[in-house]
């Protein structure tokens, strides 16, 4: 098992190009079992999740080649097993978008239930009721969701809305599957995350007719036959934020390349807000801080809003800001396992019910903490930059299911991570 050390404080300096999306490909990869034949994907990152996803497919009947570093080959000619096994599934939830596909290319699916999750319950009843509102049966057994659409599935106007409000891979279930449903499918209360807007881009290229892509309104006029696509996926918004406040945490100077800030306008409101200077820049931005950390208040929203994928970042950053401020989880209500561990790093954080009060320390001090998910092991690494001594990130896996090589990306901008292999932890 791998861990981090970590030497800080450091300042980081230089410029980092931000690879592509993980939560544009997953949706992506699946989108490929609607058409039989060879797609191509560029720019998908080297990530622990893709190759899970790659599996998935290969276990459907698929073939998936990495071709080198960035592109994926994936030959869906054959699915002759409709079936998302447990083993696989409980790894990592976005499985779950296998379904929609499988149940509009094969008329029936066997997907596992997604278990549990360290960032709070994540139930999928809105991808089934989406899925059945299409005329799929749908029946809970041993452990699996199995679907079935024997005469295909017939498009409808669908309220995809939740407790939280929109569903990002519920909608892209949903959606995939109406792209070959008959007659029109109309989703009010879409997700308008920019990797949704991806998938509808992608499926359109693929010979979709998808309208009001990133609007809570999509239109989908279903077709009988898609075709194989060469596609490339857009850059990481979420990997791009976590370098600016790694840039913001260590009083920096960070170049950010291949960067789309307009998928980032409430990040970059909130860092300009806190007192870190966004300069635009060729492909990207320059990300300046010199003058302190201010406090701000964060309340995470499905977007346009503030992504819940950056609460935790943004949590290390405010942690040493001159004063308190508030972060509202509203989208995963119990995503708080960085608290704890960012306490332990001298972090003066109380959590209230879904909002955790920020009161800002001077400094931060190195410990050993525990990674529990993705983002939160993002916001120890950012913690351990600026933390003054040693930190000892355990479980570092979970952060390679988001980040490629994140140390070999941040050592050259000056920061000190070793990754070494202890016996488990
Ligand atoms: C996607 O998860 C992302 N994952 C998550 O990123 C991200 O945190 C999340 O969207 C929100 O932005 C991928 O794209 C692979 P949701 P998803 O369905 O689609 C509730 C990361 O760090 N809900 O939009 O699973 C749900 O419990 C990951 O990269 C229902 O109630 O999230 C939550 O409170 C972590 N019923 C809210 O909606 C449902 O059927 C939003 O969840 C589905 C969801």
């Amino acid at each position: 098992m791998d861990i981090f050390r970590i030497e800080g404080p450091v300042r980081l300096c230089g410029t980092v190009t931000i690879n592509g999306s993980k939560n544009a490909s997953l949706p992506i990869m699946a989108a490929s079992i609607l058409a039989g034949g060879k797609s191509t994907l560029s720019a998908v990152p080297n990530l622990s999740d893709i190759s899970v996803f790659s599996r998935l497919l290969e276990q459907l009947g698929c073939c998936v080649t990495r071709i080198d570093n960035g592109q994926l080959c994936i030959d869906s000619t054959v699915i002759d097993n409709p079936v998302g096994d447990y083993e696989i599934v409980r790894k990592m939830r976005a499985s779950i978008c296998i379904l929609g596909p499988l149940l509009a290319r094969c008329g029936r699916a066997k997907v596992s239930m997604p278990g549990g999750c360290s960032i709070g319950d994540r139930p999928v009843n809105l991808h089934i009721r989406g899925l059945q509102e299409l005329g799929a049966q749908i029946q809970l057994k041993n452990g699996y969701i199995v679907a079935e659409a024997p005469n295909g599935l017939r498009g409808k106007e669908i309220f995809l809305g939740g407790p939280f409000g929109s569903t990002v891979l519920g909608t892209a279930n949903v959606m995939m599957a109406a792209a070959l449903a008959k007659g029109r499918t109309i989703i009010e209360s879409a997700a308008c995350e920019p990797e949704i807007a991806d998938l509808a881009n992608c499926l359109n290229k693929m010979g979709a007719n998808i309208s009001g892509i990133g609007s809570p309104r999509l239109v989908i006029e279903g077709v009988r036959h898609l075709r194989p696509v060469d596609y490339e996926v857009i850059p990481d918004r979420i990997e791009a934020g976590t370098f600016m406040v790694a840039a913001a945490i260590t009083a920096g100077e960070i170049t950010i390349t291949n960067c789309r800030l307009g998928d980032m306008m409430a990040v970059v409101d909130r860092l300009r807000h806190i007192g870190i200077t966004i300069e635009p820049a060729k492909t990207g931005c320059v990300v300046t801080c010199s003058e302190g950390i201010k406090t701000a208040n964060i309340t995470t929203q499905p977007y346009p809003g503030f992504p819940t994928d950056l609460q935790a970042q943004f949590m290390a950053l405010l942690s040493l800001a001159e004063g308190n401020s508030v972060i509202i989880e509203k989208v995963f209500p119990d995503r708080f396992m960085h608290v704890a561990e960012l306490n332990r790093m001298a972090a003066n954080l109380r959590k209230e019910g879904p909002a955790v009060i920020v009161a800002g320390v001077k400094k931060l001090m190195a410990a050993s903490v525990m990674a529990s998910d993705l983002r939160a092991s993002a916001a120890l690494v950012l913690a351990g930059l600026a933390a003054d001594g040693i930190t000892i990130v355990n479980r570092v896996y979970h952060i390679d299911r988001g980040y490629e090589k994140i140390e070999k990306r941040l050592n050259p901008l000056g920061a000190k991570i070793k990754r070494k292999q202890i016996k488990g932890v």
